[in-house]
């Protein structure tokens, strides 16, 4: 009998791994050798087991298809100069994945299934991890619920699966976002905080209508007044105002970010000036024309920091200073991925061994 938690590996016979070229590869579209998938059904988990990559197999009727009941997360694996795998500030995932659980009423998720698996899996496939400058593992956890069952109810079932891909930039060069002042993302009360499929469902429509006119991604706003900053919907958003670095603060409906937390312990502790509060649409639209709207840059997991070129608003485009007068997002990328890459002391201890 297999006991809880303990992990059941089968090894793929022939490895992807000669094939793959980690310069080339696009973001989201190759997959290790390997995942990782639990199971959690008469009130506990049970199975947890390594394999192949392969497809999941549900009922027509699994409960995820129908009302979206489910969950995920974003790390990133890295190497260090001896070729050691890391992952970089998994326990804040852990966390997040067990309050976004809590908030569509999931089962939590044990440490030794999230972090123990996660790390075997990585042990596993860290030949994956790419070395290229740029270059990481994107580890991508989520969870499902699984009740072959067509009514609505709290599911009984859920499956936990992980897999990775190795990828360079989510976005190759600067960006365009457009201020949303028609659709909502997230309202209070809502499962903005929580990363749950839902969210992002909720923001295609917008999205397409906005590639259409070509912007990469929405700049939302609050859903009542369509007045207060939110996120990107792929990255949480910095603003450079003059001498400031500012940042929504976490109301309820924007994503709590990994990324967004290390820059502003990095810009604190470099005496920055930082605000994390309420930050209006007309405050930014008055800064530009005040020539004080000096850098805008999203963060998170897989898009690192992603420098915007241009906010449109209305019919018109708030077009940002070029880039090499940029200092703040120039510098806390460098620091960053300087940690990341072990250039850089790791004095907040954001890597943690595999
Ligand atoms: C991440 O940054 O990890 C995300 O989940 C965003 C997604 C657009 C890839």
């Amino acid at each position: 009998m297999i006991m809880p938690y303990e992990i059941k590996t089968e090894k793929v016979k022939n490895s992807r791994l000669p094939g793959i070229d980690f310069d080339k590869v696009p973001f989201g579209k190759v997959f290790t050798d390997h995942m990782l998938v639990a199971e959690y059904y008469d009130g506990e988990w049970q199975e947890t087991s390594i394999m192949p990559f392969q497809e999941l197999r549900l009922s027509p009727a699994s409960t995820v298809l129908h009302y979206g009941q489910e969950i995920f997360e974003g790390l990133k694996a890295y190497r260090d100069h001896d070729g050691k795998p890391y992952l970089f500030r998994p326990y804040e995932n852990f966390k997040r994945m067990n309050f976004s659980a809590d908030r569509m009423v999931m089962p939590q998720i044990p440490e030794e299934i999230f972090m123990g698996g996660i790390k075997e899996l990585i042990s596993l496939d860290q030949g994956w991890i790419p070395t290229n400058p740029g270059g990481s593992l994107y580890i991508r956890p989520f969870m499902i619920a699984n009740d072959e069952y067509v009514g609505i109810r709290v599911s009984e079932n859920y499956k936990f699966v992980v897999f990775c891909c190795p990828v360079n930039s989510y976005y190759s060069e600067p960006i365009k976002i457009k201020i949303e002042q028609k659709y909502v993302r997230a309202a209070r009360g809502g499962t903005g905080e929580a990363k749950t499929g839902g969210n992002y469902a909720a923001s295609l429509y917008a999205l397409s209508k906005g590639r259409q006119l070509g912007y990469t991604q929405m700049l939302w706003t609050d859903a009542i007044e369509h007045k207060w900053i939110q996120e990107c919907g792929t990255m949480n958003v910095f603003f450079v105002i003059g001498d400031k670095v500012i940042t929504p603060n976490l109301d309820g409906s924007i994503l709590q970010g990994v990324t967004r937390d290390s820059l502003l312990t990095l810009l604190r502790d470099n005496e920055y000036k930082v605000e994390v509060r309420p930050i209006s649409v007309d405050e930014l639209v008055e800064a530009h024309r005040a020539g004080q709207l000096k850098e805008v840059f999203g963060a998170g997991t897989a898009a690192v920091i992603a420098q915007i070129k241009a906010i449109g608003y209305n019919d018109e485009d708030l077009v940002l200073p070029p880039f090499d007068s940029w200092e703040v997002s120039n510098w806390l990328y460098k620091t960053l991925t300087g940690i990341k890459h072990f250039d850089l002391p790791d004095k907040y201890g954001w890597m943690v061994k595999i």
